[in-house]
């Protein structure tokens, strides 16, 4: 996603600019060529050095640096940006661009680039609150510049507030968000459901399950890198959720109403989601006391999510099993109306919960069964999206 890309990253005079090394390190390792511009007040806050490094490239800190080979041609930078991304972007920067000044280096490849532009804003909450400020945004915004964050929290005054940069991994996925746009499923709508339901029995307790939504998350993610808009349905918190809309929910009844309301304009509905069985009839109102000797919880059948759900999109589910995996997969593929099903062996330690890897086998409409190898569950998303995407080409 990253490998190749060439990620022209400005930095801009604020505190937060030290973070910026850590966009430039992860964006390297990831692949990425990343050619760092920075303003003269940045140079006051990290050293050209300590970026230049990072990023084994020449750091432009002047339009006026002849030792540079990109000194002689400003645009040379502006035209080979796949993406350019201000992080930490300054209420200053901000001005300029929206007046479309270029009295430096880095507005100069703003103005002249045609590639897309990422402001991550990083500011004292007055000064982002500002009216200018809040102009200043909108306009850009309109213009097609992509905005992320800044979040709440503490600020360089220790005062607490909205202008501190979005968290590195935020910014990271926007990057990719922004450069997957064009993608094979460019404007599909996927809804993707992740983590295991809880079942209330009290104020207290739950029945779960040891799912942690790690599949569904890489799904989704997978999803939004090529391009699609992407509805998660979760019970768990995935790492960054840039460019996705996110509902969370607890119980199954709760997944199924937001699923219900998301497929109606889905393209393809993913179910990674471990739904339970099972509730509890009714939830105590006051927690059950650990004096009563003995409990017998009386449990109804949840809705089948997968299988209730209709509609013209693509069907797709996952069939956790311990034995007979591929008789029960196509079972369940049949019964509830699944264009395609994953199989895996929840009893093999590389495939079953919490764990990054898994092995499923893909079961289709015609029979057709296909093994995967031992994968990352990222890579077995995008195995999964290959075949949406075809699923997709046929209707
Ligand atoms: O029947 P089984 O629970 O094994 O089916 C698994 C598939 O069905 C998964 O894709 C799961 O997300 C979905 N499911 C559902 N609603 C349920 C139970 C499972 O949508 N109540």
């Amino acid at each position: 996603m990253l490998a190749n890309k060439t990620v022209v990253l400005g930095v801009t005079g604020s505190i937060a600019a030290y973070k910026a090394a850590d966009i430039a390190s992860k964006l390297t390792q990831a692949g990425a060529e990343v050619r760092v511009v920075m303003t003269q007040p940045a140079t006051r806050f990290i050293s050209p050095l300590t970026l230049s490094t990072i990023s084994h490239r020449p750091v432009v800190t002047s339009m006026w640096q002849l030792e540079t080979e990109f000194s002689t041609e400003h645009v040379a930078l502006a035209e080979a940006a796949d993406v350019v991304v201000i992080a930490p972007a300054t209420a200053n920067i901000i001005a300029h661009l929206a007046a479309g000044m270029a009295d430096d280096m880095l507005s100069c490849i703003v103005l002249a680039t045609r590639a897309p532009v990422i402001l991550a804003p990083a500011m004292n909450v007055n000064m982002f609150q500002n009216a200018i400020t809040q102009q200043n945004l909108a306009k850009l915004k309109a213009r097609g510049f992509v905005i992320v964050g800044p979040e709440y929290g503490r600020l360089a005054s220790g005062k607490m507030g909205l202008g501190r940069l979005a968290e590195v991994e935020q910014i990271l996925g926007t990057i990719k968000q922004v450069l997957g746009r064009k993608g094979d499923l460019a404007d599909k709508h996927i809804v993707v459901t992740a983590g295991g339901t809880r079942e209330p029995i009290d104020p207290v307790r739950h029945l779960g399950n040891h799912a942690t939504g790690k599949m569904g998350h890489a799904l989704a993610l997978a999803a939004r890198d090529r391009g699609a808009r992407v509805r998660l349905i979760t019970t768990a918190a995935p790492a960054e959720t840039a460019g996705i809309e996110v509902s969370r929910v607890e119980t199954a009844v709760q997944m199924k109403q937001a699923v219900v309301k998301a497929v109606a304009q889905a393209d393809a509905l993913i179910m990674a989601a471990a739904v339970a069985d099972y509730r509890p009839r009714s939830i105590a109102k006051a927690k059950i006391k650990k004096e009563t000797p003995s409990l017998t919880l009386e449990l109804t059948r949840t809705p089948d999510i997968l299988a209730e759900v209709t509609g013209d999109f693509i069907k797709i589910g996952f069939a956790a099993e311990s034995e007979d995996i591929v008789t029960n997969a196509r079972r369940k593929l049949k019964e509830k109306g699944l264009h395609l099903i994953m199989a895996n062996d929840i009893t093999d330690k590389d495939s079953g919960f919490g764990v990054d890897t898994n092995k499923v086998t893909i079961i289709d409409r015609s029979g057709k069964v296909e093994s995967l190898p031992l994968l990352t569950k990222r890579e077995v998303a995008d195995r999964i999206l290959d075949k949406v995407v075809g699923l997709l080409a046929k209707r």
